[in-house]
């Protein structure tokens, strides 16, 4: 897969451009705070409908302008597709793929597929469980529409849930409707929690041998998906639903004296060690990043066994924080894909072969070979 043209208007800073990009590797270069990254996430915004750094598409617009309007063609199985999103105030966000509208977000997510690497990114190891089903449920959403309205769906009926056990009022009706909650908990959340197993087992392997490359076979890396519920590789549905209702059944009492929902999808974690030992307490931070590397790499790697074809690498000011030995091993292990990198300094990348250059300054991009 990669990207062809891009057209921008008003999306942040960039007022108005129109790109070609490589099919190899480009690297976008200029200083602090001239729309580096702004231009990586109008890709995220094609791949997962909303920007990585925004919470309302309002905050995508230009400070000055009243619509935004991004346009980008790019080649998928050989076969050119074509994304665009308008965006106005009245209006609000409206989506097109190949020239026809469409009405949900479900209709274009995963037709276009990055995996974004940027230095928050160590937040996956460094901080919490929810940074860790961040990162499963952003890889997830782009791979299966049907994980995506699931998600949605547990999200609002967690919610519901949660409101009516704050407060909570013994009923018959009440108790009838916390049933009835679980229950759909247990179909989407039971789905859910298969999916990132199955991630996390897919992954893994390369993980693993990305981390033993980068640490010249000197460490091993092995991570465990943490649900609530037991799952293997073989769990049927059913199965998995039977058993995710079954402890939320149980855990009615524990949720009415909590006043909130005990259990579920929307409490797991995946957990990271290096040699046995727990990477968010342990590692360095060298460590962390090649964990994190590896996970993103694997994760290319998933989208081309799952899709017969990678993903565009987004690569957002990562380098700088690498050393030259990690900073090798990305350029040898980007070459059979698109990559969009962005770097203040571009001194060490200006001889790379087969790579086009950019220069952003104060929202204006310029090819500069
Ligand atoms: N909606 C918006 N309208 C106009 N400008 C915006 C908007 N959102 C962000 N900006 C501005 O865009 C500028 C460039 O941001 P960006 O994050 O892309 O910089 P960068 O080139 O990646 O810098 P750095 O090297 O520091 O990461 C910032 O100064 C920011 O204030
Ligand atoms: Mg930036």
């Amino acid at each position: 897969m990669f990207i062809d043209k891009l057209s921008i208007s008003n999306f942040r800073n960039i007022k108005n451009a129109s790109l070609q990009f490589d099919k190899g590797i480009n690297i976008i270069y200029g200083e602090n705070a001239q729309g580096k990254t702004n231009l990586l996430e109008i890709f995220y915004v094609f791949s997962h409908g909303k920007g990585f750094r925004s919470r309302t598409d309002k905050e995508l617009l230009n400070f000055e302008e009243d619509n935004f309007d991004i346009d980008m063609s790019f080649f998928k199985n050989h076969k050119e597709e074509n994304l665009r999103i308008c965006f106005s105030e009245e209006k609000k966000k409206e989506i097109f793929f190949n020239y026809s509208k469409v009405s949900k977000l479900s209709e274009f997510l995963g037709e276009f597929k990055c995996v974004l690497f940027t230095p928050e990114d160590l937040n996956l190891v460094k901080e919490g469980p929810s940074e860790k089903r961040r990162f499963l449920d952003s890889a997830l959403c782009q791979q299966s529409v049907k994980y995506f309205s699931y998600l949605i769906n547990y999200n609002k009926i967690l919610k519901q849930k949660n409101a009516l056990l704050k407060d909570f009022e013994n009923s018959e009706n009440n108790l009838l409707l916390l049933d009835t909650y679980n229950g759909y908990l247990s179909k989407y959340g039971s789905f859910i929690a298969k999916c990132r197993f199955d991630f996390i087992n897919d992954i893994k392997k390369n993980a693993i041998n990305f981390y033993r490359e980068i640490s010249s076979e000197k460490e091993n890396l092995t991570m465990k998906y943490l649900s609530f519920i037991e799952i293997s590789e073989n769990s049927s549905e059913k199965e998995l639903f039977e058993k995710y209702y079954e402890i939320l059944k149980k855990s009615i009492g524990a949720d009415i004296e909590k006043g909130t929902s005990t259990f579920g999808i929307h409490k797991d974690d995946i957990k990271f060690f290096i040699d046995k030992k727990e990477v968010k307490s342990f590692a360095s931070q060298g460590q962390q990043r090649s964990v994190v590397l590896s996970l993103k790499l694997a994760e290319c790697e998933n989208i081309k066994e799952r899709f017969d074809e990678y993903p565009v690498l987004l690569l957002d000011d990562i380098m700088s924080e690498l050393d030259i030995k990690r900073q090798d091993f990305i350029i040898n292990n980007i070459k059979n894909k698109q990559v969009i990198i962005t770097v203040c300094d571009y001194e060490r990348y200006k001889n790379l072969e087969n790579s086009a250059l950019y220069n952003v300054s104060g929202g204006v991009i310029r090819k500069v070979r």
